[in-house]
C-alpha cells in the first residue's frame, strides 16, 4: 500500500515538473558556475572560455573539414561532438553548446553563410526599411528546433559533468549584421538606420527581442542551465546610443523570459550580459536584472566591481591577444587577474572570444592558473 501510495505521489510529481526536469538529466556533479552566478560559495573559481569550441582546437577542425559550419549547427549529433572536444582536453567548470548567433536572422528567413577566412556573409542583407516585409517572425522558433534538440542530448552527453550554458545574439548586434551582410568595422549602414529610420530600427529590434524570447525559453525547457546574451556590437555605440538602442532591449529579453516561465512554474536560469565595449555603462547594466555581468579586457576589476555592487557576478577579462604570451606570462596575468576579482561573485573568463592561432598550452595553463590563483 505504501509503495502504491509513494508511486502516485511520485507520478504526481512528475506531472507537474518542468520540461527541463522531465528528461531526467543526470545529477550534476561540478556546479561552481551556478553557484557563482547566484553569488553563493564555490569551491574553487569557475573557469569557461568564449568560444572554447573552436578553430584552436586541430580535432574542431578536422569537423570543420568534413562538415560545413551551418551544418554543424543544425546537426545534434555533429554540434553534441565539438562542445565536447574542450572538455576532453581542459578542466573546465562549463560548457557552451555549439551554436552561432546568426542563427536567429536564419530563422527570420535571411540567408548566412559562413566563408572560411572571412566570417559570415549574408547575400541579401536589409538594405532599406521595405526589406524588413520579408522578414518571417511568425514560427521563427519552431526553425530552431535543433538547438532545442542539442542541447537536451548534450545535457545527457555531459553526464553531470559541468553546466551546460545557451546563448543568443542581442537585438543591436543581430540587427547589425543583418543591415551590414557581414561583419563591419564601422556599422555605417546600422548606424545610418538608426539616426535616418528610428521607427523601422524599433521595429526591427523589437521583432528581433521577440524571437529571442521564444528561443531563450525554447533553450531552457530543452536544458540550458545558464544564458547568455551577447551584445558584441556593443562597443560600436556611443553611451547614449547603447542606453537607447541596446539597454532596453536587453532589459525586456530578461523580463519578458522570467513572466513567461514564471506563468508555466519553470524557474528561470541565471542570465549573463556581455556587452563588449560597454564599460561605460556598467552601473546601468547592473541595473538590468541580469546575474552576471560579462567584462572585455578594457575594463579593471577593480573599478567594475565598484561599479556594479556586491549583488553582481562578474565575468572575464584576460585579453584574448594574452593567450599568444608564454604560458610563465599567462600563468602570472590570470594569477593577477583572479586575485583582483576576488573568489566571491566571480568566473573567469577570456575579455572576448580565444582565436584561432591560440597555442593549446595556453588554455591549459589558462584554466590551471585560475583554479590555483587563490
Ligand atoms: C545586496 O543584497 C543584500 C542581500 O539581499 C542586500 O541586503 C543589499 O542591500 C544589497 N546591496 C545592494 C547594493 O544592492
Amino acid at each position: 500500500m505504501h509503495c502504491f501510495i509513494n508511486k502516485i505521489i511520485c507520478l504526481m510529481i512528475i506531472f507537474v515538473r518542468l520540461s527541463a526536469e522531465e528528461y531526467n538529466f543526470p545529477i550534476l556533479k561540478n556546479d561552481n558556475l551556478l553557484r557563482a552566478a547566484r553569488g553563493e560559495a564555490v569551491d574553487r573559481v569557475p573557469v569557461w572560455v568564449m568560444r572554447q569550441a573552436g578553430r584552436y582546437l586541430p580535432e574542431f577542425q578536422e569537423v570543420r573539414k568534413q562538415h560545413d559550419f551551418f551544418t554543424i549547427c543544425r546537426t545534434p549529433e555533429l554540434a553534441c561532438e565539438v562542445t565536447m572536444q574542450p572538455l576532453r582536453r581542459f578542466d573546465l567548470d562549463a560548457s557552451i553548446i555549439f551554436s552561432d548567433i546568426l542563427v536567429i536572422p536564419q530563422a527570420l528567413g535571411m540567408t548566412v553563410e559562413m566563408h572560411p577566412g572571412v566570417g559570415p556573409v549574408f547575400p541579401e542583407p536589409l538594405q532599406s526599411p521595405a526589406d524588413l516585409a520579408k522578414l518571417t517572425p511568425e514560427g521563427a522558433v519552431g526553425r530552431l528546433t535543433y538547438v532545442g534538440d542539442a542541447i537536451t542530448m548534450m545535457r545527457h552527453m555531459l553526464d553531470g559533468r559541468v553546466p551546460l550554458i545557451g546563448f543568443t545574439g542581442a537585438p543591436w548586434t543581430l540587427m547589425g549584421y543583418m543591415i551590414e551582410g557581414g561583419g563591419s568595422k564601422t556599422m555605417a549602414k546600422s548606424k545610418a538606420w538608426l539616426s535616418d529610420y528610428p521607427d523601422d530600427a524599433k521595429k526591427l529590434l523589437s521583432m528581433l527581442t521577440e524571437s529571442i524570447v521564444d528561443y531563450l525559453e525554447m533553450q531552457v525547457k530543452a536544458g540550458a542551465q545558464l544564458l547568455q546574451i551577447f551584445e558584441s556590437s556593443a562597443e560600436h555605440l556611443p553611451k547614449e546610443d547603447f542606453l537607447k538602442w541596446s539597454v532596453p532591449y536587453i532589459k525586456e529579453i530578461r523580463d519578458k523570459l522570467t513572466q513567461r516561465l514564471q506563468q508555466q512554474s519553470i524557474p528561470i536560469v541565471p542570465m549573463t550580459i556581455f556587452a563588449k565595449g560597454a564599460g561605460h555603462s556598467l552601473k546601468e547594466q547592473a541595473a538590468l536584472g541580469y546575474d552576471v555581468i560579462g567584462l572585455d579586457w578594457t575594463v579593471d576589476p577593480i573599478e567594475a566591481r565598484k561599479e556594479v555592487g556586491p549583488n553582481i557576478t562578474l565575468q572575464g577579462n584576460l585579453d584574448p591577444q594574452d593567450m599568444y604570451k608564454t604560458p610563465e606570462e599567462i600563468r602570472a596575468l590570470t594569477t593577477e587577474m583572479v586575485q583582483k576579482f576576488g573568489k566571491e561573485r566571480y568566473i573567469a573568463n577570456l575579455g572576448h572570444g580565444i582565436t584561432p592561432q591560440t597555442p593549446i598550452v595556453s588554455m591549459e595553463t589558462l584554466v590551471d592558473a585560475v583554479h590555483k590563483a587563490l
